[in-house]
């Protein structure tokens, strides 16, 4: 299976965000994982569409944009206006989750379904014709840095079972506590698009370890 690198911009430098992005880019990242966070929903603020709209200037990745954020519907066409190329929607806060998945849709961008910690699979199963991948939240959202919940590995293994019997191309992504210890343990669960903050905007040399997340994920 081929892996996919996000890098979180959560965790960049804000005072050189469009040189964190173009330094990520060239160091083999393949899409750039941007957290949206309203303090209901999580217990965190950080930014909306005008950072999307200036990363879309900085890069021709795809833009992957996590939405955690109550009510999203009416704020993702300005999302996708933004330049969001993908965007995920929390299942905890849609009651509408198949229409919020269409809107996405409509407006061009591709849908995913992200679920917290405590969210059981089953909240998938008549959605999965319908979306292009899945965020399994591998720490309760709100921050970076946090530390890896073990208890996920069983949901990854369970939803990359679903995936195959779907018969459909859907990726599983993972966030939250992503770092050279547990990539190797994810990768073997099931995922194959890792999003990682801290592991990487803390260290001083992206390429290296983009580079070292790919060497343990051939392994
Ligand atoms: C957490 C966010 C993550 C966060 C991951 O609520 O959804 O994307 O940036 O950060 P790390 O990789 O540091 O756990
Ligand atoms: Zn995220």
């Amino acid at each position: 299976m081929k892996h996919l690198i996000a890098p979180s911009i959560l965790s960049a430098d804000f005072t050189r965000l469009g040189e964190e992005i173009r330094t990520v880019e060239s160091a083999g990242a393949d899409w750039i994982h941007i957290d949206v966070m309203d303090g209901r929903f999580v217990p965190n603020i950080s930014y909306g569409p005008i950072i999307v709209e200036a990363a879309r200037k900085c890069t021709s990745l795809p833009l992957d944009v996590h939405l955690m954020i109550v009510e999203p519907d009416a704020i993702i066409p300005s999302f996708v206006k933004a330049g969001a190329d993908l965007v995920s929607v929390h299942a905890e806060t849609c009651p509408h989750l198949h229409r919020s998945i269409q809107l996405i849709r409509s407006l061009g961008a591709k849908p995913g379904v992200a679920l917290n910690p405590g969210t059981p699979p089953e909240m998938l199963d008549y959605v999965m014709d319908d979306i292009d991948f899945i965020l399994v939240m591998t720490v309760n959202p709100g921050f970076g840095g946090q530390k890896f919940i073990p208890q996920c590995l069983d949901k990854i293994a369970r939803i990359r079972e679903r995936i195959v019997r779907s018969g459909r191309p859907i990726h599983l992504q993972v966030d939250g506590g992503i770092n050279p210890e547990t990539l190797k343990q994810v990768a073997m669960a099931g995922a194959d698009v890792m999003v990682a903050g801290s592991a990487i905007f803390q260290t001083d040399d992206y390429g290296k370890t983009i580079k070292e997340f790919h060497r343990i994920l051939q392994r």
